[in-house]
């Protein structure tokens, strides 16, 4: 067999994909279980797609440990949309909801609810150019609000939550966990809602992954646009109109090689490995690399450093490219370089990505 050329693919996302999940996708391209067609050639109503989306739901529930109590959609708009539906579904008139605001995209949620009602911020880190993450002491919780938002993984600043705030009772508390989904074990049963674009850790671009408390689905508003309201949505079983229905198929393929590696125990032992050595090479680097993210707030995905100057940095980001080593330019918005390390990254594409920041480093530093 010829030598596969696969990169070291570091990209934020969309992003590297697991490679027997594409060359099964490959081998079931042209001849989906004797069907004769493709995936995307198949009535979203047929038994066939039917058992996909089943088969995926079912497999996210064991991965996950998702209590019976919760509905699992399958919805389209993005993670953005959410930022808007969940507004829209889960704040009756008059409440006002919190938000924890550690970076980019929680920034993003912040404002698109204000948008549509009353929104209160528990904490910005933004003075802090989104380094940090607040200690539970720091937060500024309103005790009547509708819900506690925040982003488990700010993907642009590279800051994650090891531990979920705590709401005040009877406040659910929702969450964001578009760029660390799967990567690790949660306790479902913590959350009121958890979502996630699955772009980064679950699939291809074009499936959000929503997990909800029934009892919630009480709030939602009459006569809200049928493809914004998560009733509707739980009443079509995510097939309200047309699904999309390859996304959904290649997120169902990660799901069962996330259990087959022996689920997320396993992941989050994998996740460590790699997001151990790249930190380990900016701490020994004697300040040529510096992390972002202060150390007690470090994501295990997306790793956001710099180096002495900007034309070093555009200069490493080149070498590495020329190396087969892919995507690892920072956000426009913080510069800098960011590794992302999710859930298919080999442990040898970190490794490789260590080899090459030693060298470099030996070059120019
Ligand atoms: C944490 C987080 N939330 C939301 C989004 C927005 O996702 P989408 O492009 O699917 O709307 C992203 C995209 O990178 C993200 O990283």
């Amino acid at each position: 067999m010829s030598e596969i050329n696969r990169a070291h693919n570091f990209n934020a996302g969309p992003s590297i994909l697991p490679l027997p999940v594409l060359e099964q996708a490959q081998k079931e391209l042209i001849d989906f279980k004797g069907t004769g067609m493709s995936v995307m050639e198949i009535s979203h109503r047929s038994k066939e797609f039917e058992a996909v989306l089943s088969e995926a739901e079912q497999d996210l529930r064991t991965l996950m440990g998702i209590p019976a109590n919760y509905k699992v959609l399958f919805l389209q708009g993005g993670a953005t949309l959410q930022f808007a539906m969940i507004p829209m579904n889960l704040r009756p008139a008059g409440a006002s909801a919190d938000y924890i605001v550690t970076g980019s995209w929680s920034k993003s949620a912040y404002k698109e609810a204000q948008k549509l009602g009353s929104t209160r911020s528990s904490f910005s880190a933004e003075v802090d150019n989104f380094n940090r993450l607040p200690a539970q002491e720091e937060l500024k919780l309103d005790s009547q609000a509708a819900y506690l938002y925040f982003t488990s993984n700010e993907t642009i600043h590279g800051v994650e939550f090891k531990n979920e705030p705590v709401a005040p009772d009877n406040v659910p508390l929702f969450v964001d966990t578009s760029s660390d989904f799967i990567s690790r074990p949660i306790d479902v049963s913590k959350y009121g809602l958890i979502y996630a674009g699955a772009q980064k850790n679950a699939g291809p671009a074009g499936v959000v992954v929503t997990i909800i408390r029934e009892d919630l689905l009480e709030r939602v508003p009459a006569n809200l646009p049928a493809m914004l309201d998560y009733k509707v949505q739980v009443a079509g079983g995510s097939m309200h109109n047309t699904p999309p229905c390859f996304a959904i198929y290649m997120v169902g393929l990660v799901f069962k090689w996330a259990l087959n590696l022996g689920g997320l125990p396993e992941i989050q032992r994998r996740n460590e490995a790699k997001a151990g050595v790249v930190y380990k090479a900016i701490d020994e680097s004697g300040g040529f690399y510096k992390g972002h993210a202060r150390p007690e707030s470090r994501s295990k995905m997306n790793i956001t450093f710099r180096l002495p100057n900007e034309d070093l940095e555009n200069s490493f980001a080149s070498e590495a490219k020329k190396q087969n080593m892919i995507g690892l330019k920072g956000h426009r918005s913080v510069g800098g370089l960011r590794a992302s390390v999710y859930n298919a990254l080999p442990l040898e594409s970190a490794q490789a990505l260590v080899d090459f920041m030693k060298e470099f480093q030996r070059k120019h530093g």
